[in-house]
């Protein structure tokens, strides 16, 4: 094991995010008038994978992006922060996965996204990729990919010892077998009210849900935005409250930034507890910033919690 702990293997989508911010988003037939754009580089793989670099974590990205000026930006920024992209494919003829982020003043935002390259990604390059040199470590996905390269993660996980974590957002159905290899499985509350058809609003109702969903999955995550998240495994369950935020900026990636930053404590053999403690922190100290991966902490910036 290196000093960034085991090798964290993320498979995601890489997106350029056009970040306009608005008063309030535009609601059906509506018109509105963003004042600036922004481009940024985003797509929630390549977000937990950032998020995980910068706190430390040995990170591989595997993924597409087009053979365009936008995909060229997301290799050199893959690069800088010091993820391995030679996994990531250039796929010739197509343009880069790419996000129209409206960031509201409230900080909420909403997002339409344009998959472009991203799917092309195929279950035979994950299967290899997390046969071949995950091993030992943590394979780590999101709902942004299709449903049958979350399956193919999934079952290499299990024939490689890797520890699979899937990051179900957007909510997409899966298998039963997909959701029995997740350990842990993280949704925030939507997504969890999804899966198990029930509202989530209360840390109550997480902790039922986390309950509920821990009969199918190996361990939970729920994340509750301002506050914090539930977690469940075999050897027990609890809520981590977020700290008290000042200001909340931008929205954008918390959720990416909590997964990233539990990879990395789960990659250096620390227990969900400990995990979900400093993913907290993580989506905490990037609310309270501007953008997305621009908003990720680094090693040393999150007041450390003990394993
Ligand atoms: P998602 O963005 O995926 O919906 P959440 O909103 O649950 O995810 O946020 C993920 C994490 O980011 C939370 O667990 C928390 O640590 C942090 N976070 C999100 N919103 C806030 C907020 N308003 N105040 C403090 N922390 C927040
Ligand atoms: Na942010």
């Amino acid at each position: 094991m290196t000093a960034g702990g085991a090798p964290i293997t993320v498979i995601g989508s890489a997106n350029l995010d056009y970040i306009v911010r608005v008063p309030t988003a535009p609601g059906p037939g509506e018109t509105v008038l963003a004042g600036a754009m922004r481009k940024s580089p985003g797509g929630k793989g390549a977000n937990q994978a950032v998020a995980a670099a910068r706190l430390g974590g040995t990170v591989r990205f595997v993924g597409c992006v087009g053979d365009d000026d936008d995909g060229a930006l997301l290799l050199r920024e893959l690069r800088a922060e010091g993820v391995d992209s030679a996994e990531v494919e250039v796929i010739t003829g197509e343009h880069t996965g790419l996000a129209i982020v409206a960031v509201e003043d409230s900080g909420e935002n909403s997002i339409v996204v344009v998959p472009g390259a991203n799917f092309a990604l195929t279950a035979t390059r994950v299967t290899r990729v997390v046969r071949r040199r995950a091993g030992g470590g943590l394979v780590v996905l999101q709902g942004e990919v299709q449903p049958r390269i979350i399956a193919a993660a999934a079952t290499a996980a299990r024939e490689s010892g890797s520890r699979f974590v899937l990051n179900l957002a957007p909510f997409v159905e899966l298998d039963s077998d997909v959701l029995a290899t997740c350990d842990p499985l993280v949704v925030n509350e939507s997504e969890a009210a999804a899966i198990t058809g029930r509202p989530v609003g209360s840390v109550g109702s997480a902790h039922e849900a986390a309950r509920q969903l821990l009969e199918r999955a190996r361990s939970v995550v729920i994340t509750l935005g301002a506050r914090g998240a539930v977690w469940a495994d075999a050897d027990g369950a609890g809520v981590v409250p977020a700290p008290a935020v000042d200001r909340v900026v931008d929205t954008t990636g918390a959720g990416d930034a909590f997964v990233g930053a539990l990879a990395v404590r789960l990659a250096q053999g620390a227990g969900l507890r400990s995990a979900v403690e400093l993913g907290v922190r993580a989506g905490t100290y990037a609310v309270a910033r501007d953008g997305a991966q621009s908003s990720y902490a680094m090693s040393g910036e999150l007041v450390d919690v003990a394993a």
